[in-house]
C-alpha cells in the first residue's frame, strides 16, 4: 500500500471510530451558535429540567424524557411496550453519547415523540451536559 492510501485509511477509520461524548458536545456547540447568535453555552440545570417536563401531545397523551428513560437516567428504562433500555447517563453506561448517528438518530425519534417537532441543537447539548454530569 502506498503512503497515501495508508493516511487516507486511518483518516477514515478514525471518522468512524467511536468519539467522546465532550466531542459530540463540541459539533452541537457549533451548531447552536449558527442556529441563535445569542448562544451563551449549555447547562446541565436546563437539561434537567428539560428531560423531565412533561409535554401534552396533539393525541392527549402527555409525555416526557423521563416517560421512558425514568426519572433518573442511572437506572434502566422501559419503553411503552416494556422493552428494557439501558441507562442513558454515561457513568452507568459509558457507550452513551459516543456514536454520533446513533444519538441523531434517537433525537429525531424521542423528540419528535415528545414535543411533536425536531430538537434544536440547545436543547440537545444541554441534555447531554445534564447526562454526563450526572455522577
Ligand atoms: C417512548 C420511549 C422513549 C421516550 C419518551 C424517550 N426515549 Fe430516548 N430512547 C428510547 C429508546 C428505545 C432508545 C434506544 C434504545 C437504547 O439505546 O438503549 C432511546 C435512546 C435515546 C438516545 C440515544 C443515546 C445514545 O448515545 O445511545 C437519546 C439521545 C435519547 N434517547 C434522547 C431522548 C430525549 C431527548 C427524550 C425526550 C425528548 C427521549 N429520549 C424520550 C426511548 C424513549
Amino acid at each position: 500500500m502506498n503512503k497515501w492510501l495508508l493516511i487516507t485509511g486511518c483518516v477514515a477509520s478514525f471518522s468512524a471510530f467511536a468519539a467522546a461524548p465532550q466531542e459530540l458536545l463540541r459539533q452541537y456547540e457549533a451548531q447552536a451558535r449558527q442556529e441563535n447568535a445569542a448562544f451563551a453555552g449549555f447547562s446541565a440545570a436546563r437539561g434537567a429540567t428539560f428531560f423531565k417536563t412533561e409535554r401534552t401531545r396533539s393525541d392527549g397523551q402527555t409525555a416526557s424524557c423521563a416517560t421512558c428513560h425514568t426519572a433518573d437516567p442511572r437506572n434502566p428504562g422501559r419503553t411503552r411496550a416494556n422493552k428494557v433500555i439501558e441507562p442513558l447517563a454515561p457513568v452507568a453506561n459509558p457507550l452513551r453519547f459516543t456514536d454520533p448517528a446513533k444519538v441523531e438518530k434517537w433525537f429525531g425519534r424521542n423528540c419528535k415523540d415528545v414535543l411533536e417537532r425536531a430538537c434544536t441543537a440547545q436543547e440537545k447539548g444541554d441534555f447531554i451536559q445534564y447526562l454526563i454530569d450526572l455522577k
